[in-house]
């Protein structure tokens, strides 16, 4: 007889829990970004106008959301003249996959939060201010796909951590060029299966390479300015 209850009560606590659970997680999304919006500076206005509590933020400028968990993932704010440091709240937007903050005037180091976010496939920091050794923590992120600090002053040497991602055989796109990196490149760089495009230019790195023959008509490219020794 009780037969009859059990199964369409329990139909409507697995919806109600999986609806409770999905707005709990876009009000966490909600607030980092509202962190995030605090903490920057924006002299050009661009958030202050557009980051409106009234409409729904899978709607605010540079903000995408998957159709499927509603998450944030995809935070693409490039060149509006944002200034300020990276806050660690971002690695709290666990859906990210795109992370664009290129072009604006961003210092200080790139937070080691930014590790929790393991679904990230492209990560473009380019053209900032930012400074610091390159982070070890890259080598857990297993999906990237491209990795872009160009044209910032990141220093220091490059973390073996970097061979984690030849493993994984996602990477092909790296750019590093314009910074002020130094010391020797991983020996085996041109094996890496998937990388077609390196830009190292413009550093102080030095070191024997064995390229693959796709990747050395890049690198003459592109390798012009780094002081080889
Ligand atoms: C914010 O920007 C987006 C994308 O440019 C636009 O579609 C939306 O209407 C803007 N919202 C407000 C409140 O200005
Ligand atoms: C970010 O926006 C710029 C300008 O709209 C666009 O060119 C770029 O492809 C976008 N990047 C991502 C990761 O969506
Ligand atoms: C988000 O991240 C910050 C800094 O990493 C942390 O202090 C805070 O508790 C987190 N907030 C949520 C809602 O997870
Ligand atoms: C990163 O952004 C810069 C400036 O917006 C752009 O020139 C560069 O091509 C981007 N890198 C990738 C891998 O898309
Ligand atoms: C390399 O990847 C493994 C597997 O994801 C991870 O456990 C490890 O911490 C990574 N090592 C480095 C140096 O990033
Ligand atoms: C770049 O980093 C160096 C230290 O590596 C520091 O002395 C210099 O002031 C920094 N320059 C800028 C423009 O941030
Ligand atoms: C690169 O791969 C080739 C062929 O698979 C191999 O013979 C060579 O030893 C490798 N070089 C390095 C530096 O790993």
């Amino acid at each position: 007889m009780g037969y009859f209850y059990v199964v369409p009560m329990l139909f409507l606590c697995y919806f109600m829990a999986s609806f409770s659970t999905s707005s709990r997680d876009i009000r966490s999304d909600q607030s980092t970004l509202l962190a995030f919006k605090a903490h920057v500076t924006d002299p050009h206005s661009v958030l202050t106008q557009n980051w409106s509590m009234s409409y729904p933020i899978c709607s605010w400028v540079g903000i995408s959301c998957s159709s499927r968990h509603h998450r944030v993932t995809a935070f693409n704010l490039s060149a509006i003249g944002l200034e300020g440091t990276i806050p660690p709240h971002l690695g709290n937007l666990s859906f990210l996959v795109y992370l664009d903050i290129s072009d604006n005037n961003f210092y200080g180091h790139m937070p080691n939060e930014l590790a929790q976010l393991r679904r990230l496939k492209f990560i473009n920091f380019s053209n900032n201010k930012l400074s610091g050794s390159f982070p070890s923590w890259i080598g857990v992120l297993s999906k990237l796909q491209r990795l872009s600090l160009s044209n910032n002053n990141f220093s220091g040497l490059i973390p073996d951590s970097l061979y984690n991602l030849s493993r994984f055989g996602n990477l092909h796109t790296l750019m590093l060029d314009s910074n002020k990196f130094t010391g020797r490149l991983p020996e085996n760089i041109g094996n890496w299966s998937k990388l077609s495009f390196l830009y190292l230019g413009d550093n102080y790195l030095q070191g024997m390479f064995h390229l693959a023959p796709l990747l050395e008509a890049y690198l003459s490219l592109h390798f012009c300015r780094t002081h080889i020794i």
